[in-house]
Order: C-alpha cells, then structure tokens, then sequence
C-alpha cells in the first residue's frame, strides 16, 4: 500500500491499482478508482482550494441537510453544514497486506482516518458553537469497494441534533442508460415539486429530467445502479435511512458556476445515503456511529 500526502489532501494506493483521494478540505473524496475506471464525479470547476465545497466526489454532510430551518440550532448555517467546508485533520492510516495464499488472493487495504471536532473550528455562525463535538471519518479502499463511515461523538454536556449524510455523485457513462434499483417502490419527496409526497412505482428509477428525491429505505437493503441493464455500483448502509437522488439537469447545471464541462450532468448521479428527514439526538457522552460501502460490480 501506497501512502502520500501533503498539507492539502492524502491519497493512498493498493498493489492492485485500486486508489482513493481525499481533500483534508471536507475530508472530501474526490477520487476512487477500482477495477481501471474512476467512480465519482468530480466537476472540471470543482474549487480545489477550500474557497467553497467540492462540487464533486463525496462532500460530507454535518449538522444539517440542506438549508437549516429556522428557530433551531443550525440556523444561520451554510446549507449542507459546515463539515464539507471545514478543514480536517489526518489523523493516520491502518493497512493491511495479507500475502497469498491459496484461499486469498492476498488483497491489501488502507483506512485512513480523518478528524473534526469543534475545538478546530472558528466562529460557527449559529447557536452550535455552544456544542462539543468529536468525529472521526474513516475512508477504507478495498480492493472491489469503497466504505466511507462516521463515529460523531457528543463530547459536551448538553444533547443536541443532527444530521449526517454521504453526498456521493458517481460518475457514469451516459446517464439515459442509468437504471437505480431497489428504491422504486418507496414514496419520495420530490424536491422539484416543492417537497410533494409521491407514490413509488414499479420499475427501476431511470432519470430524464432534474431529479432531486428524498426517499427512507431500511438499511438492511442494498440499491443498485446499473448502466445499459448491467450493474455497475452497489450500496450498503448502516444506520442511514435516507437516500437522496439528486441530478441537476441541463438548466441547473448551467445555473451553478461550479458545474462543469456544461453537460456533465450526463456523467454522474447523486446517490446519497444519509440520516436526514428527521433529527438524530446525540446525548451528552454517546457516540453515533453510520456509514456506507459502495462495491464496483
Ligand atoms: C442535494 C439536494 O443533496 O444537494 C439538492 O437534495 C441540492 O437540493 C444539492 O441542490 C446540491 O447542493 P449544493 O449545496 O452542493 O449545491
């Protein structure tokens, strides 16, 4: 395993080729490559250079999804929280190189830890800089997958709430081909329609227009995005009940500044897994603990 990194972001190798990026802004994957293709999207005007969150990659979610409502305690935040736009520490890595043998291929895989806690932070817009709080983001490359998990301490003595969510855009090909199973029978809030309940349905979700859904899905099931019928990404979750969808589409594409080529809205969809449509309450002491592990099929 192959580790290097400098004052603004780690990357890390396996023998195999499979590699992985992360920015120490955001603790922001921007890259993942496995099985020779790369497999998130990352905006040719994603800012780089902490001046705004990635647009791209895996920005992360904390406190608060979306704009923060009013009279709460993320008021006044920026919308998404301010994990993705703050600067976090590396805190190491673990590896392991198991050798071959004849029942294992002798696959090696790094984690690499990553640290937040309120003590790095400067002048939080909102009543949470009253909170304490501790969170150590774990990214695994394995040989076949990527799993990306949060333990959030309360490190304080007051309880407070949050919420926590992996903004992933995968890159795909073409995304007229792109079919995500295992959602399509959830109802959804549908976002574009200002936040209108709708019915799911039978087939597998396919995307021809701006798409921006929240849907609630048990844990224990997996969602497949495939491409021309076959699949290509599966993702598992733990503790994250909430899938988001999200693809701009051509004229909010255009509309954001960040966004490019123009139609790389072709090549990536936003399948996010996070806890998002109701508060999570973290008591003073506890440790909240979730994640998720995208596997390349
Ligand atoms: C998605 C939201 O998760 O993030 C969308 O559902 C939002 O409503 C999108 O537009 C991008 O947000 P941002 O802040 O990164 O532009």
């Amino acid at each position: 395993v192959s580790i290097s990194q400098d004052n603004a972001r780690v990357t890390a190798s396996l023998p195999t080729g499979e590699s992985v990026e992360v920015l120490l802004y955001g603790a922001t994957v921007i890259s993942w490559k496995c099985k020779g293709k790369e497999n998130l999207f990352l905006s040719s005007k994603a800012h780089l250079d902490g001046s705004k969150a990635v647009r791209g990659g895996i920005p992360l979610v904390f406190p608060v999804f979306g704009p923060p409502p009013a009279n709460h305690a993320t008021t006044g935040l920026p919308q998404h929280g301010f994990a993705r736009i703050s600067k976090w520490e590396y805190l190491g890595k673990s590896s392991s190189e198991s050798s071959a043998t004849p029942s294992n291929t002798g696959d090696a895989s790094v984690k690499l830890d990553f640290g937040l806690s309120n003590t790095m932070l400067e002048n939080i817009p909102s009543e949470w800089k009253k909170y304490q709080f501790g969170i150590t983001y774990s990214v695994t490359l394995n040989k076949e997958d990527l799993e990306t998990s949060l333990a959030i301490r309360n490190t304080g003595t007051t309880d407070w709430e949050f919420h926590t969510l992996f903004h992933t855009y995968l890159a795909v090909d073409n995304i007229s081909q792109v079919s995500i199973k295992g959602l399509e029978s959830s109802s959804y809030k549908d976002k574009t329609q200002g936040g209108k309940e709708v019915q799911g349905t039978s087939g597998p979700i396919t995307i021809a227009g701006e798409v921006d859904r929240n849907y609630s899905l048990d844990p224990s099931k997996t969602i497949v995005v495939a491409e021309k019928n076959k699949p290509r990404y599966e993702i598992s979750r733990d503790m994250l009940g909430d899938v988001v969808v999200w693809n701009p589409w051509e004229s909010k594409a255009k509309s954001m500044a960040d966004f490019g080529p123009e139609d790389g809205y072709k090549n990536m969809v936003c399948v996010e897994a996070g806890s998002v449509l109701a508060w999570n309450t973290l008591e003073a002491g506890d440790t909240w603990e979730g994640g998720q592990r995208i596997q390349v099929l």
